[in-house]
């Protein structure tokens, strides 16, 4: 069936799978990624599909209302995918406001539009926010997050986009807007940006440089691999229920130090040194202030309603993941030029 599908983030690292997958899969639909083009977004990203007769890039910026409402009236999409943010809890602790203006903002300028242009009629229309498992706070040593969890975000980055799913729940609730929401854990892949834990590891591992562990490395996190969270994003999209949410998760969780440790194991194999040579790099650094302890997704409800599987195992995705980086050093090497030195001297100082 014709559709036109607006994808923002669309340039970034979840972004680019989510297009990919989209501008392959579904040949029929018209694709338009909007991307403002941040430090984040790269358009290398998206190399091989670019010229594809179904893919169109927009670079506009969502904390620009006229602009975006002038791009929904122009390409009248049918549905939006709404990944485009400031995505690093780091960064949020430096400049929050920057998280306000693009994750609150920039989300209420987008319901905002798909609103002007479905007021007359929804049928066949649906707003999907990406959202992230930070919403829900920290858990202690055991429990998991489900989509009855309470809203409870610390960091600037984790409020921000708590604040960005009531506005899409209240669009629905007050608007009728059709929407849909995933809370999804964290991701890791190809085209991962080297400021988050595992490829900014890949990277110093390369480099021969320090591996910085915030406090005593036993904060847990729960890994999938992105393609998993692209094709739940696309379940999701087509079959989710209107009004609903749904967590995304890979029943995966590894403590930093053991995730760290299994990184330099593997990428010692793969780089032909010997065993242990990378973990001599791990240094214990400052923590990140306010740090939740423990994330943890219960994924029953996407796999019970939608039949939802991760396609491949952490070990498998990892492996894949090295790889990529090590055909890419070209990638690396763009992305780690420039402003982005400053941001990591300004941030692993001292
Ligand atoms: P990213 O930082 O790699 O990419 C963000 C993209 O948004 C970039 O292409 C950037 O150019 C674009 N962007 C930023 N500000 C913009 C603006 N004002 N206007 C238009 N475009 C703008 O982020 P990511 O890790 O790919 O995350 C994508 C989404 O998924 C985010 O909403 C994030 O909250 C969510 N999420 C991420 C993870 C994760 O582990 N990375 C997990 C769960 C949910
Ligand atoms: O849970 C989903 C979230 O995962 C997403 O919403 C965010 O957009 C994404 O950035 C990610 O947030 P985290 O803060 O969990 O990811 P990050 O890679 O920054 O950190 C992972 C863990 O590793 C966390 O406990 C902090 C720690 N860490 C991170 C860095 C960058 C270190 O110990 N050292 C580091 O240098």
């Amino acid at each position: 069936m014709n559709k036109t599908i607006l994808i923002t983030g669309g340039a970034g690292f979840i972004g680019s799978h989510v297009v990919r997958k989209f501008v392959s899969d579904y040949p029929d639909y018209q694709i338009i990624n909007l991307d403002a083009l941040t430090y984040a977004g790269n358009l290398e990203n998206l190399k091989d599909i670019e010229g594809f007769p179904n893919y169109t890039f927009v670079k506009a910026d969502i904390t620009d209302a006229a602009h975006i409402l002038e791009i929904f009236k122009e390409y009248q999409p049918d549905g939006v995918i709404h990944l485009a943010a400031e995505s690093h809890v780091d960064r949020s602790i430096t400049n929050p406001t920057a998280f306000v203006m693009t994750n609150v903002i920039g989300t209420v300028n987008l319901l905002n539009a798909a609103k002007e242009i479905w007021k007359d009629n929804y049928e066949g229309k649906r707003f999907h926010h990406v959202s992230t498992d930070e919403v829900f706070g920290a858990l202690g040593e055991t429990g998991l997050f489900t989509e009855e969890t309470k809203y409870d975000p610390h960091s600037p980055y984790s409020a921000s986009k708590a604040s960005s799913d009531h506005f899409v729940r209240a669009y629905h609730d007050t608007y009728g807007l059709p929407i849909v929401l995933t809370n999804c854990s964290n991701n890791y892949g190809p085209n991962h940006f080297p400021e988050k834990l595992i490829p900014l590891c890949i990277h110093n591992i390369l480099n021969e440089k320090p591996l910085p562990i915030y406090g005593d490395g036993k904060y847990t996190r729960d890994w999938l691999f992105v393609v998993d969270h692209a094709k739940a994003i696309d379940l999701v999209f087509h079959q989710g229920k209107n009004g609903d949410c749904y967590n995304v998760g890979g029943f995966n969780e590894w403590q930093n130090i053991d995730l760290v440790s299994e990184l330099c194991k593997q990428m010692d194999e793969k780089l032909g040194r010997a065993a242990g040579t990378s973990a001599k790099l791990i240094t214990y650094v400052k923590d990140r202030p306010g740090h939740d302890l423990r994330y943890a997704i219960d994924a029953t409800k996407i796999n019970q309603e939608l039949g939802y599987q991760p396609s491949v195992t952490f070990e498998e995705g990892l492996s894949i993941t090295i790889d990529w980086f090590l055909k890419n050093e070209d990638w690396l090497n763009n992305v780690t030029s420039g402003d982005y030195q400053k941001y990591y001297d300004k941030q692993y100082e001292g």
